[in-house]
């Protein structure tokens, strides 16, 4: 694992920015993985404005998104693919057709993961893949006991994610109770991954991360430790207990 430490949110972004940048600028056809939440948005920010400066063409770029809430429509304003479109798809050159955001609206979800994952395997898997982490450690929507080898699936969510999840929502009631995310095995199969960790209530798990060394299916994140790939960028205020 690569430990990169910056001072701020936005040298985090910035430095996770300058990987995606040549790993598009390398491969103009590349196919990113990408995450939702809070964390990526100042990464997100700054791809737009290196689109916005020329400097970065998204016209052969293919993307697949990690996860989607069940039952949230892509008009709903917390599903995954509305935060998609309005914090990254409109403002680039992506073409809509290349950027998948799991269907939280399926009805044969054995059939609909099964094509996911065929679809991701069939563009020649994923280039690089920018995770963040939830503070109980899953990844992507992949809960603590987790299986490492899991493709993309349905997922029942733990009271603390949606305890976490429901700032975005009027209120903890109406937070979707399950998702559908890529596995871990899906993520692990990525050619390279960001882990971004920022903030002071991602401290402990970032403190667990590097500390411990300790890979177990109760802290899905510590399942990178056996990817030969990982970049973790994190800021000052994630590593307030190391
Ligand atoms: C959700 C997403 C994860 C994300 C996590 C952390 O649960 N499914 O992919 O990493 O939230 O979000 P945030 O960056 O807002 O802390």
């Amino acid at each position: 694992m690569e430990i990169l430490r910056n001072k701020s949110y936005e040298e985090v972004s910035k430095e996770a920015a300058k990987i995606i940048t040549k790993v598009i600028q390398e491969n103009p056809k590349a196919i990113l993985g990408l995450a939702t939440g809070s964390t990526p948005l100042g990464l997100y920010n700054e791809l737009i404005k290196e689109f916005n400066e020329g400097i970065l063409d998204f016209s052969e770029v293919r993307t697949f998104n990690l996860d989607e809430y069940i039952g949230l429509t892509p008009e709903h304003e917390q599903s995954y693919r509305f935060f998609m479109e309005n914090n990254l798809f409109k403002h680039i050159n992506l073409k809509i057709e290349n950027c998948q955001v799991p269907s939280g609206v399926e009805v044969d979800y054995d059939k609909y993961c099964d094509e996911y994952e065929k679809m991701i395997d069939a563009a020649g898997g994923m280039d690089l893949l920018i995770l963040g982490v939830g503070e109980n450690g899953h990844i992507a929507f992949n809960e603590p006991n987790t299986r490492l080898g899991s493709a993309t699936h349905i997922i029942d969510l733990t009271e603390d994610t949606i305890k976490v999840n429901s700032r975005f929502f009027r209120s903890e009631v109406e937070v979707p109770r399950q998702a559908i995310t890529m596995g871990m095995g899906t993520i692990m199969k990525a050619k390279k991954i960001v882990l971004l960790l920022t903030g002071k209530n991602k401290s402990h798990v970032l403190n667990r991360l590097l500390n411990e060394k300790f890979i177990t299916a109760e802290f899905p994140v510590s399942f990178l430790m056996m990817h030969r790939d990982v970049t973790v960028i994190f800021d000052e205020e994630a590593c307030g207990e190391i």
